[in-house]
């Protein structure tokens, strides 16, 4: 179950359909899938997309998207911080980004043109759809692993395009996941 973050207003979001609620004056769907924690953990790529076959064959017909990829990306990937430092600055795609995440879990951080930055953290069976122009950029959380279905729009697949505005900085990984514990206050 996604968490929604928006720090600078020290609020957070946990119900679903506030998050929707929240999200959808953005253009930002986000679903959840219930049905699909019986893959085993050692499922390749492709099981996976036949796994989830149904949901995707949806999505692909009503958003027009055109392929499916699965990226899997775990502690041990060489040249994995190379990797994040392009997704952990500010940049859009043309396209919008669907992330069907799987495994794992991350942080969507978004900056809207009017209001805070928010994040959403995704853990398996979330869905997100950041739409095309949308200013955002990832952390992944501590145990650093994730592993989600991308749908496209294009064949040309993943540009990313950078503002370079700085507006990431300072956004470090803020996770609840399901092991967080709350700070104690008092
Ligand atoms: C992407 C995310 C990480 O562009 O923003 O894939
Ligand atoms: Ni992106």
């Amino acid at each position: 179950m996604a968490t929604l973050n928006i720090r600078d207003e020290g609020r957070a979001l946990t119900d679903p359909r506030e998050i929707q609620a929240f999200l959808s004056p953005f253009g930002i769907w986000y679903r959840r899938f219930e049905g699909g924690d019986d893959l085993p953990a050692d499922a390749d790529n492709a099981a996976i997309l036949a796994a989830y076959d149904a949901p995707i064959q949806t999505l692909m017909r009503e958003g027009g998207y055109v392929t499916a990829d699965v990226i899997n990306i775990t502690p041990d990937l060489p040249n994995l911080d190379v990797m994040l430092a392009k997704f952990d600055k500010e940049h859009w795609h043309d396209e919008d980004e669907v992330r069907f995440i799987v495994g794992g879990s991350g942080l969507f951080h978004i900056h809207p043109k009017d209001g805070p930055v928010f994040s959403v953290e995704v853990v398996a069976g979330d869905m997100i759809n950041v739409p095309s122009g949308t200013l955002h950029w990832f952390h992944l959380c501590q145990e650093r692993a994730i592993r989600a279905i991308r749908l496209f729009q294009s064949q040309a697949g993943w540009t990313p395009r950078y503002t370079d505005s700085g507006a990431d900085a300072g956004f470090t990984p803020m996770c609840f996941g399901p092991n967080y514990l709350p700070p104690s206050i008092g």
